[in-house]
């Protein structure tokens, strides 16, 4: 007798599940195995064919389901991208503002822990995942210890107690004693965020390190939302009159972009030889889709001519139109400031500090970026269709401030600036 194999008990289970069609009770995690086990880009067109069934017959208010059957069906509908491979409709509420269900930095380490145990997982029960691909046991190491040091610094609730020195130390961690730190982390989670979570992993192809990349992309974009709220909090209190606030606001989004860059070192870990063999699967996705990085750069100050004109807008579209339609930013409601001198000198030096901090914090996050990205896929083009790294060259000279940069923030002046 031949076993079933997990597309054939996905096909069983929605099929089955279309006779009531109950959102409440889709087989999410059959569904899921078989999508994790053959990769979004090779969804046998049997499968899909039953997703896209359910997705007709989705009704509206069932928002979790239709959003996770929307990132399956990506590549058949043509509409594969950013959004949809890094599952955002099914993240990005979780930490929307006013009422955001979790914190950013809680879904940050929510995140990461889930690749920790991921890794963890693949050595005891050896996933799906073509086991050649596998990190060996000194990158294993390494990357449990970046990892813990991530947690150290988001701190989901439960790893209050860690003791990451120990767990984490240089010989490589203690498997048995994390895997039991990692576990006792999962009941004290949100059941809502749990299943996002577990949702959100819609892998391309079936090699290992696609979860890492996966994971640290969600993370990073999750860091973004932080950034978009602290610099559109720092635009309005300096319009408002309260420099004070938005040094504080500032000063939170430059840290926010700090903490997260060991999410950079933890990527690198990644087999470059897994990531381009993957990568022949995400042409279409690329972070310079991302809007919530391209309305934090706009929240700081409008961009150049030539950047506006460039991919890096072209590539958000929406983003481009909400930047016309408001075009009101950081650098305006200081330029104003300045004009109506509404701050005293020491409220100056403070509010010019915080923003050359933020500038500085950027400037790092994009070398970090590039010398990544030209490490992975040297002189290849970029998934979003532009020349790769020669594009990233020309981003580094970009600053957030520039209009500022000639007169009052030194660090904000672009190369080439009179
Ligand atoms: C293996 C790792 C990575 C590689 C090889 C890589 C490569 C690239 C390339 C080539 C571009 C140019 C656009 C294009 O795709 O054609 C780009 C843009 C970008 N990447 Fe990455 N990237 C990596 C990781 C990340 C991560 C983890 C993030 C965090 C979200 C990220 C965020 C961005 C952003 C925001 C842009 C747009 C920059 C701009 O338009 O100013 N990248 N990346």
């Amino acid at each position: 007798m031949t076993r079933d194999t997990p597309v054939d008990g996905a096909l069983a289970a929605v099929n089955g599940w279309l006779r009531d069609a109950e959102p409440e009770l889709f087989p999410f995690d059959a569904a899921l195995r078989a999508i994790q086990t053959t990769g979004k880009h090779f969804l046998p067109g049997s499968l899909s064919a039953v997703l896209d069934r359910a997705r007709v017959v989705c009704p509206d208010g069932a928002a979790v389901l239709r959003a996770f059957l929307d990132c399956a069906l990506d590549k058949k509908d043509g509409r594969y991208g950013y959004r949809s491979y890094l599952c955002l409709p099914l993240l990005e509420d979780l930490v929307r503002p006013p009422r955001p269900r979790i914190a950013v930095t809680e879904l940050v380490g929510l995140l990461v822990a889930d690749a920790l145990r991921y890794e963890l997982a693949a050595d005891r029960d050896g996933p799906a995942t073509l086991p050649e691909e596998r990190p060996d046991a000194a990158v294993r190491h390494k990357r449990l210890r970046y990892g813990l040091r991530l947690l150290n610094g988001y701190a989901p609730a439960g790893t209050e107690d860690l003791d990451v020195d120990r767990l984490s130390h240089a010989d490589g961690p203690d498997v048995p004693e994390l895997e039991k730190a990692l576990e006792s982390l999962a009941p004290s989670v949100d059941p809502v965020v749990a299943q996002r979570i577990e949702l959100s992993m819609q892998p391309v192809y079936v090699l290992h390190d696609e979860y890492l990349f996966l994971r640290v992309l969600q993370s990073y974009e999750t860091v973004f939302t932080a950034l978009v709220s602290g610099t559109r909090e720092a635009r309005d209190l300096l319009r408002r009159g309260h420099p004070e606030g938005a040094v504080a606001a500032l000063t939170g989004a430059a840290e926010q972009l700090d903490r997260a860059s060991l999410l950079f070192s933890l990527l690198a870990t990644m087999s470059i030889g897994a990531f381009r063999r993957f990568r022949e699967y995400t042409e279409g996705s690329s972070a310079i889709q991302s809007e919530q990085y391209k309305r934090f750069e706009c929240l700081c100050g409008s961009p150049r001519e030539d950047r506006r004109l460039s991919p890096a807008f072209d590539s958000v579209p929406s983003v481009a139109e909400q930047a016309a339609a408001d075009p009101d930013s950081i650098t305006l409601a200081y330029l104003s400031a300045r004009e109506s001198r509404a701050c005293t000198p020491r409220q100056w030096a403070a509010l010019d500090a915080a923003l050359a901090r933020l500038e500085h914090s950027h400037q790092h996050w994009k070398a970090t970026h590039h010398s990544l990205a030209a490490r992975m896929i040297g002189d290849a083009p970029g998934s979003g269709y532009t020349v790769g790294v020669p594009y990233l060259d020309d981003c580094l000279g970009n600053r957030l401030f520039w209009r500022l940069g000639e007169q009052y923030l030194p660090m904000s002046k672009e190369p080439g600036q009179p």
